[in-house]
């Protein structure tokens, strides 16, 4: 079973080979356009998708060594997301699915995440997933291939967004979360203090909207010079409050919910200290926490493609979240 995985919902155009359950390819183009804007311009993203897709899409067919013909399905990105940028990636999809005369699987943004960790990792079910994206913040239980429970999440910002607008903050430059990354690494903690305050309603929920003020507050106390010369340690102390809240929810949700195995996934995951500081609550709470590899933790095609070999394999082909062009058969 052959997937082409096709990714537009943010500002990453990308799309991937999948073979019975192996990546082939997974051809990723980060759009540099929005760099200067400090975020992303969605009017700016579509136009760069519809540049860019076909391209991508012919190079991941190219890398895979197999060609248009060999493919089973093609899986896309329905959503949450830019619209026009899933607009661009979607009609795309439709339109190779009506010209291949093959299924067309729509997947949700989230789930292709959640599918990243099981890409070369086999994990039992049921296990928890920490999801921490730009967008997204959320403790999900994993019953099986498409089951999900939300336990927990974010009332406001999610984490990714805490890190993007603490770097703003600090005049770093956009995507944040690489930034505050690399000048954490020789920073020093201890010396700022950021309290993240408690979700009354649900004491699993996230809450990070208040931390990028604490962080203004702090910065505009400073002088210029001092700002240069703390930067790092600043930066770290931001970085650890973020890590130690994602922790603390994460025990809360454990102790409720036991499971031998955590997966962390989303652009967050990938950061430094986190993966490190994982070491730590997994002696501690006598679990196992696994992340995707590196490549797969930021946006990519080939998490879509895997959440759609995962869906396809369930025989969910033919459910609501399959675009009306899968009923065309070969
Ligand atoms: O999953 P993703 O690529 O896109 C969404 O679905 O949102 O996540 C992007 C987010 C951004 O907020 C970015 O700053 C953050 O992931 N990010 C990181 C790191 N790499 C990306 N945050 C912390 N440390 C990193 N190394
Ligand atoms: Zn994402």
């Amino acid at each position: 079973m052959v997937i082409l995985g096709i990714e537009t919902s943010c500002d990453e155009t990308s799309a991937s080979i999948l073979k019975d359950g192996r990546i082939l390819s997974n051809v990723i183009v980060s759009q540099l356009v929005h760099s200067e804007y400090g975020g992303v311009v969605p009017y700016l993203a579509s136009k760069d998708h519809e540049k860019l897709v076909h391209r991508v899409v012919l190079q991941s067919v190219e890398d895979s060594s197999l060609s248009f013909d060999d493919i089973t399905a093609i899986a896309v990105t329905q959503g949450p997301g830019l619209i026009g940028s899933l607009l661009i990636g979607l009609n795309y999809a439709k339109g190779l699915s009506i010209g291949l005369k093959i299924p067309l699987i729509g997947i949700n943004h989230l789930h292709g995440h959640i599918a990243s960790g099981l890409i070369d990792n086999n994990i039992d079910f049921p296990f928890l997933c920490l999801l921490v994206s730009g967008g997204h913040t959320q403790i999900l239980k994993i019953e099986n291939e498409t089951d999900y429970i939300v336990l927990s999440k974010t009332v406001d910002d999610a984490a990714g967004e805490a890190f993007d607008k603490g770097a703003r903050i600090l005049g770093l430059k956009y995507p944040g979360g690489p930034e505050i990354d690399k000048a954490s690494l020789n920073g020093k903690l201890g010396e700022y203090k950021f309290t993240i305050p408690k979700v009354k309603s649900n004491i699993a929920d996230f809450s990070f909207s208040g931390l990028k003020t604490a962080l203004l507050y702090k910065v505009n106390k400073l002088s210029k010079e001092t700002m240069e010369n703390e930067i790092s340690n600043i930066a770290a102390c931001y970085q650890e409050s973020i890590i130690d809240t994602l922790f603390d929810k994460l025990k809360i949700v454990l102790n409720e919910n036991r499971v031998n195995n955590i997966l962390i996934v989303g652009g967050v995951s990938a950061n430094t200290r986190f993966r490190i500081k994982s070491k730590g609550f997994m002696s501690d709470n006598n679990v196992n926490i696994i992340f995707p590899d590196l490549k797969y933790c930021t946006d990519n095609a080939a998490m879509i493609a895997m959440a759609g070999y995962m869906k396809y394999k369930k025989g969910l082909s033919s459910n609501i979240d399959i675009l009306p062009f899968s009923s065309i058969k070969n």
